[in-house]
């Protein structure tokens, strides 16, 4: 069995992250040993260097490997360069074993709040997509920006821009997860044969009413798929369990 944890939205700052809650969430995903944590980025308020120097500070307590993607908050203030600096590429590719593809996508944008994929990283997403059919890989796209509306969150401003054409993409080529963040609103959505799932804030105090910080669990075996929802020191529930696309 493949265990991820699905970290996001933490904004590392001074007024909107709360170390308390943060490092009881340490201490849970570091009990958990996942096989990997995936962060849906958001990792600073205001994409400040101090704040993404803080921030690496904080995601060093993690003990399994970590992989993150930027959010509209960390490409504010050239945070988008330094997100390459400090935490790495802002779009990638890893497998693990010959199985798990793992893909991280840029939604982010200098100093805008809107989420936008943009036709290179698109056809870039198709090639790898194509390769994860052939090699019959369970995939999984991480991206900030959420593909479908999330309920509970008010008017709609930010879901993104190229929302369909991704969505085409993501549907047709059958990827198993794509995991999203930015609305701090937990929810699943399943399309056609793909599983939309947005984590909630880890850690961060902008909450919407009674909704707490949290963060996603997924086991994923050779028939099925669950999706366990943390809330940070309290309850873990089961959030959905499906069936695996591909035996
Ligand atoms: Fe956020
Ligand atoms: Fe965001």
């Amino acid at each position: 069995m493949t265990v991820i944890a699905h970290i996001s939205d933490l904004h590392v700052s001074r007024f909107h992250f709360d170390e308390d809650v943060f490092m009881q969430a340490v201490s849970e995903i570091n009990d958990l040993q996942p096989d990997m944590i995936i962060l849906t980025g958001d990792i600073t308020s205001d994409g400040y260097y101090k704040q993404f120097e803080q921030a690496t500070k904080y995601l060093e307590l993690f003990e399994a490997p970590l992989f993150a993607v930027p959010g509209n908050h960390d490409a504010r203030n050239l945070g988008y360069l330094t997100f390459e600096e400090l935490i790495g590429e802002k779009s990638w590719k890893l497998t693990m074993g010959d199985e798990l593809t793992v893909i991280g996508l840029d939604s982010s944008s200098p100093d805008e709040n809107r989420g936008h994929i943009g036709s290179p990283q698109h056809m870039w997403l198709e090639h790898q997509l194509d390769e994860c059919v052939i090699n019959e890989n369970f995939s999984i796209i991480a991206l900030h920006h959420h593909v479908i509306s999330i309920p509970q969150t008010g008017r709609e401003r930010n879901v993104l821009s190229d929302a369909g054409d991704i969505l085409k993409t993501l549907t047709t080529h059958e990827v198993d997860l794509v995991l999203s963040g930015h609305k701090h609103v937990p929810n699943i959505w399943k399309i056609n044969n793909t599983i939309v799932v947005n984590a909630g804030s880890l850690c961060s105090t902008k909450l919407r009413g009674k909704i707490n910080n949290s963060y996603n669990v997924y086991n994923i075996n050779k028939e099925e798929i669950e999706i366990f929802l943390h809330n940070v020191g309290g309850e873990k529930f089961l959030f959905g369990k499906y069936p695996r696309n591909k035996l």
